[in-house]
């Protein structure tokens, strides 16, 4: 039997202020553009071995031809929102000036939504760097921030408030460390050193970014989007304990206590002095600012013991079960965890969960896609979210990732985190058992 979404009509998710969206990126839907300059990961799927099944972004979802009927598409599920990003090397030309061409099709594409009554929430930065800026050295030359701050003044000012939410970065730590720390992601360099100059100056980018949109987009909400894996003690040893609270600092407090508190979490002490942050004078007061409101995304925890190795802040465990098609552990509670104590130990803006969701081993039977298991994610991690709410966490919206099948990343088209299937043959759209299951708990509100 097909199961359903639901939650009570006196949540606080059901309220009209509670915004539900679903949320894409332009790398991973878009395909190429016409004028679009390379970017890390067009030269990143080139390498061999880097993609999992070879693939590229170059058609994706073909949302630069079919952005019209992806908007109807989401229209017609009933949400309020739709998270998506901002193309750098579309938008901007590599000296520095907007793009118009590339420009016009954000444009367009955002007052179609207005149009639709959807609020556009806008990443400007979801992974895909121009590759003329990364042979100068990417994040980890300093001058990239600068050249952040110019692209985010440029494309605010020119789209102004027709977008409701700007968020300077998606997941700064996927871009530094595994971009620059272990490889995996683009553009593939390695080395603790490179992983913390690449994520000092994505920070520092932010603080740049923070202050132009207040400048030219104050009604807009703007902030930024952190991802967090919450970090769970494999045994009730003193030992492992440790590590754990040193693996939270660093791949979660790492982005989170300098954007809200203007200073690295502790175990920044115990990194060998070649690998500290490239810090200079006034750095953490920019990194620093005020957020209108901040973006977690939340997908699965992990575990830890004590190091194995000298050189290691702490052991990471492979995922516990039970666990998506991507092989991360299934963990509600995990999320409720992470909300009230993120709320305990800091002075939250509002919340937007801007990302949530599965990959599960889809199949297309006749003309159907049956994802029970992915609205069973959905449903725990609904009520997981409104628990938070109830012990006092302000959230004010949900985005499930993604609107659609896409490009994920080094794993190539083969892990669907859609919650409408895409056929990359035939490029049609089919809407999933999770799709109408969200259509079905949007449309029951008042
Ligand atoms: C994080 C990223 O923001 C998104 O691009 C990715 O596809 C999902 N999580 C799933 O891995």
């Amino acid at each position: 039997m097909t199961k359903k979404l639901s939650l009570s009509s006196t949540s606080p998710m059901m309220q009209p202020s509670f915004l539900f969206g679903t949320a894409t990126s332009s790398f991973q839907i878009e395909g190429d553009a016409e004028g679009r300059l390379e970017c890390i990961w067009d030269v990143f799927c080139r390498q061999a071995g880097a993609i999992a099944d070879k693939s590229d972004g170059l058609r994706a979802c073909e949302h630069v031809e079919r952005w019209e009927e992806d908007v109807n598409l989401i229209h017609s599920l009933g949400v309020d929102a739709y998270r998506l990003s901002i193309s750098w090397p579309r938008v901007m030309h590599a000296n520095g000036e907007i793009n118009e061409q590339g420009l016009a099709f954000y444009k367009q594409l955002i007052d179609k939504l207005n149009s639709l009554n959807i609020k556009a929430f806008v990443t400007l930065y979801h992974w895909d760097l121009p590759q003329y800026l990364e042979q100068r050295g990417g994040w980890l030359n300093r001058q990239t921030a600068y050249e952040f701050e110019n692209y985010v003044d440029k494309i605010s000012a020119a789209l102004g408030e027709r977008v409701y939410s700007y968020a300077t970065f998606n997941e700064p730590f996927c871009s530094a460390y595994l971009g620059y720390e272990i490889g995996v992601h683009a553009p593939g360099k390695t080395g603790r050193e490179h992983g913390r100059t690449a994520a000092h100056h994505i920070l520092l980018a932010h603080g740049l970014g923070m202050k132009m949109l207040k400048k030219n987009v104050p009604n807009a909400k703007n902030g930024i989007v952190l991802n967090f894996t919450p970090c769970y003690s494999a045994s009730d040893s003193p030992a492992d304990i440790a590590a754990t609270e040193k693996a939270d600092q660093y791949i979660n407090q790492w982005y989170m206590q300098p954007v809200m508190e203007g200073c690295y979490p502790d175990v920044i002490h115990e990194l060998a002095e070649k690998d500290k942050p490239p810090i200079q004078d006034g750095d953490m007061e920019t990194i620093c600012q005020p957020l209108d409101f901040l973006g977690i995304n939340f997908y699965t925890r992990l575990h830890y013991s004590a190091p194995r190795n000298h050189d290691e802040l702490y052991f990471e465990h492979p995922h516990y079960e039970p666990k998506t098609d991507i092989g991360w552990e299934i963990h509600p509670p995990a999320l409720t965890h992470l909300l009230t104590s993120l709320h305990q130990r800091y002075a939250l803006p509002p919340v937007y969960i801007t990302e949530n969701g599965a990959a599960m081993a889809d199949e297309v039977v006749d003309g159907r896609v049956e994802d029970n298991d992915r609205i069973e994610y959905y449903q725990n991690h609904l009520l997981a979210v409104e628990k938070a709410m109830d012990e006092g966490v302000k959230v004010s919206g949900y985005f499930a990732w993604s609107l659609m099948d896409n490009f994920e990343w080094a794993e190539g088209y083969e892990k669907r985190f859609g919650i409408v299937y895409v056929d990359f043959d035939t490029q049609s759209r089919i809407l999933k058992d999770s799709a109408k299951a969200f259509k079905a708990l949007l449309a029951q509100r008042t």
